[in-house]
């Protein structure tokens, strides 16, 4: 790549933010499903090292699709990356199974919070740390550091997971991601179905595990307006194709973006709550 390093590129090619090498460039990836259906056209982003990225759009505009080419799960849903590379940490990610990602210290939170019903909260988190060979005291510690950004979950590490609420659910997922270590999580849609506090609870902990623990986050979210607030970087998809990126905080007014949120703010939180039922 002919770039300074300390510069990424949005979808254009431009560099847009003084920061190092990104830990993941996606780089002009067209995504097909069952050899007919195109639903990613040379879609760009980076997501910089200790940032987060919010992958911004509304239904169906292809934010689920990307997040699966990430992590290597296509193949099991007949969907293809038929042009394009992925680079993570300097090296091409595109032709890896799911199963290299979490030695490579990559999670993903599928959208939908599927936590294990018939476990306890503490088991589910345990799964989570079934990769690791660093032995039962060091993830004993990740527990407890986990526990520590998660207070609610730690009063209920005895509960069944099915008997969570849906935040406590959500938030049982991202912290079962996090018992891998990893450096970056994938988050698919985390506000999903959840009232304003609970989306803004479970966006400060991201917002304090990237800045306290270092993880590198991109979240995909038909919420721009929230989750620009706490995003470094955006970028707005429509119909698989990047429309507008930039800086977060630039992000936040333009236009693109306020019919985006202002379209689902008229709606209310009712419409939107019922909008995504189906998928859960
Ligand atoms: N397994 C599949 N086979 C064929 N088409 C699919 C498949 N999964 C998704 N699609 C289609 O790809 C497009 C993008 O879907 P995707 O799930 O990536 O969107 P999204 O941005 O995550 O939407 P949402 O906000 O509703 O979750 C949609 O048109 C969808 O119908
Ligand atoms: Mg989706």
């Amino acid at each position: 790549m002919e770039r300074p390093a300390d510069t990424v590129a949005d979808s254009a090619g431009r560099g847009v933010s003084a920061v190092a090498e990104p830990l993941l460039a996606v780089n002009a990836i067209e995504v097909v499903y069952s050899r007919q259906a195109m639903v990613l056209h040379s879609l760009s982003l980076s997501v910089p090292r200790h940032g987060i990225v919010a992958l911004l759009g509304a239904n169906g505009a292809g934010k689920t699709t990307t997040m699966k080419a990430i992590s290597g799960l296509l193949r099991s849903e007949r969907g293809e990356i038929t042009k394009g590379t992925i680079q993570y940490d300097g090296q091409r990610i595109d032709r890896l199974d799911a199963s290299r990602m979490a030695a490579r210290g990559i999670s993903l939170v599928m959208e939908g919070r599927h936590a294990f019903g018939g476990l306890s909260v503490e088991d589910n988190l345990r799964v989570g740390a079934f990769t690791r060979r660093d032995g039962a005291a060091a993830v004993a510690e990740t527990l407890d550091m986990i526990f520590s950004y998660f207070p609610r979950l730690k009063e209920r590490r005895r509960s069944h997971a099915g008997l969570l609420s849906g935040g406590e659910q959500q938030m049982c997922v991202i912290a079962r991601a996090l018992m891998a270590r990893p450096r970056m999580i994938l988050l698919d849609e985390p506000s999903m179905g959840l009232a304003p506090q609970l989306v803004e609870d479970i966006f400060g902990i991201i917002a304090r595990l990237n800045r306290e623990e270092g993880v590198t986050f991109l979240l995909a979210e038909q919420n721009a307006a929230v989750a620009l607030r706490f995003a470094t970087h955006g970028y707005l998809v429509e119909n698989g194709r990047v429309i507008r990126d930039g800086l977060a905080a630039e992000l936040a007014s333009a236009p693109e973006i306020k019919a985006s949120y202002l379209g689902f703010a008229d709606e209310g939180m009712a419409g939107f709550t019922e909008r995504k039922r189906w998928l859960t």
